[in-house]
């Protein structure tokens, strides 16, 4: 399709969401919503017409958004972050949605039916969700079973945590837990994230104490696999606390770093709603800034020691270019996909392309870290 055929397909699409989906959508719980989409988005993986199909409406590829990232091959660099597609049903058809790769999980060594609903909710003017799930999912054995047989279009990477219940007090328990997913996964997909940064388990984050860290790593090291193993980090970790924990992942079989999960902070200045549920993490704009901070601070400090992942409030592709020219190689998104509508994926990839035409690069790859001085 031309490039100005693209344009006008998605500023009709980006109407209709803006108008008619989005509307309806919001009047409905959020949990609800995204369980049918969730359903919706399955059954037209299951037809190569309806794949075609939706591929015709959201697709965008150009070889200037190729490139390799620790050795696998990324068609463009915008990924779907952990949470939306918890248990990898959307495998076949979130590459014709003109993603470059997705994230499945988080996934835990047992089913966990998660807290209490209400458990999703959206900051409208703030352009954020509250995320309170609690890590629901069927568990590592049956995602991995649905998983092994499948041939990927798309990277996959797996976001592993431990279940979301009070065994886990236990840091042993909790180790042998992560554990027990990594092993079902060691050879699904092309990357590992270690989310040792969920705002809402039992227990808290015991893994964000560099020693407990190391346990952690240290186990995880004795599992063969031929993966790629990033860590997901927290937007509310200080600067010291971060190193803390990259001198250890330093030493170990880690590969990069995802920045960052949801924020529990609650600052006034990025929360433009009244009535902010208590608990739970935050997604989008309000995590955007801090996002953006990490990034940069890991590249200057780490240079090509971990490739980046930014994720935290991409609402465009200016948002996107920003993280990458602070050091993320590839970036991931979900909220905005939720505001915007799912044309946003070929919005910013198409916008990427643009930037580097007027920055004079010929590939994506070049422009990761220049602002990082
Ligand atoms: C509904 C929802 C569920 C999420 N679940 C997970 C999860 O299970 N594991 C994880 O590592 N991150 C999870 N996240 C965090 C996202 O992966 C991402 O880090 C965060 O939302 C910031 O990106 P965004 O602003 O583009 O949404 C979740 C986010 C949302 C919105």
């Amino acid at each position: 399709m031309k490039d100005f055929a693209v344009g006008v397909r998605n500023s009709i699409i980006r109407a209709c969401y803006r108008w008619i989906m989005k509307p309806f959508f919001f009047r409905h719980d959020a949990e609800m919503v995204h369980d049918r989409v969730t359903f919706i988005g399955a059954k037209l993986g299951e037809y190569t017409v309806a794949q075609w199909a939706t591929k015709v409406f959201f697709g965008y590829s150009n070889k200037k958004l190729e490139q390799k990232v620790l050795g696998i091959s990324f068609a463009n660099p915008v990924g779907l972050a952990a949470g939306f597609d918890k248990e990898g049903q959307l495998t076949d058809i979130i590459p014709s949605v003109g993603f470059g790769f997705e994230e499945i999980g988080s996934v835990t060594g047992y089913p966990c039916a998660g807290n209490p609903k209400p458990r999703l909710w959206r900051l409208k003017k703030s352009k954020s969700l509250v995320v309170y799930y609690g890590l629901k999912n069927r568990g590592c054995e049956i995602i991995a079973a649905h998983l092994k047989t499948k041939t990927f279009k798309n990277r996959i990477g797996t976001s592993v945590a431990m279940t979301n219940w009070a065994k886990n007090n236990d840091i042993a328990v909790a180790i042998e837990d992560y554990a027990k997913a990594f092993k079902a996964f060691a050879f699904i997909g092309d990357y590992f994230t270690i989310n040792i940064s969920c705002p809402n388990t039992q227990g808290g984050q015991p893994f964000l104490d560099p020693a407990s860290l190391d346990h952690l790593l240290d186990a995880l090291e004795k599992i063969n696999t031929n993966k790629a193993v990033f860590i997901k980090l927290s937007p509310d970790m200080t600067v010291s606390a971060v190193d803390a924990i990259l001198d250890i992942a330093e030493k170990h079989r880690v590969h990069g770093i995802i920045c960052a999960n949801l924020t529990k902070k609650r600052n006034a200045d990025k929360i433009a709603d009244k009535n902010v549920p208590k608990v739970g993490g935050l997604s989008g704009k309000p995590v955007s800034g801090m996002s953006d901070s990490l990034i940069a601070h890991i590249y200057r400090r780490y240079k090509d020691r971990f490739a980046i992942v930014g994720v935290g409030g991409i609402f465009s592709a200016e948002d996107a270019y920003r993280k990458m020219r602070l050091g993320a190689s590839l970036v991931q998104l979900i909220t905005g996909m939720i505001f915007e509508g799912p044309q946003i994926v070929s919005e910013v990839n198409r916008g990427l392309v643009k930037l580097l035409k007027r920055d004079g690069f010929a590939n994506i790859s070049e422009a990761v870290g220049v602002d990082a001085v």
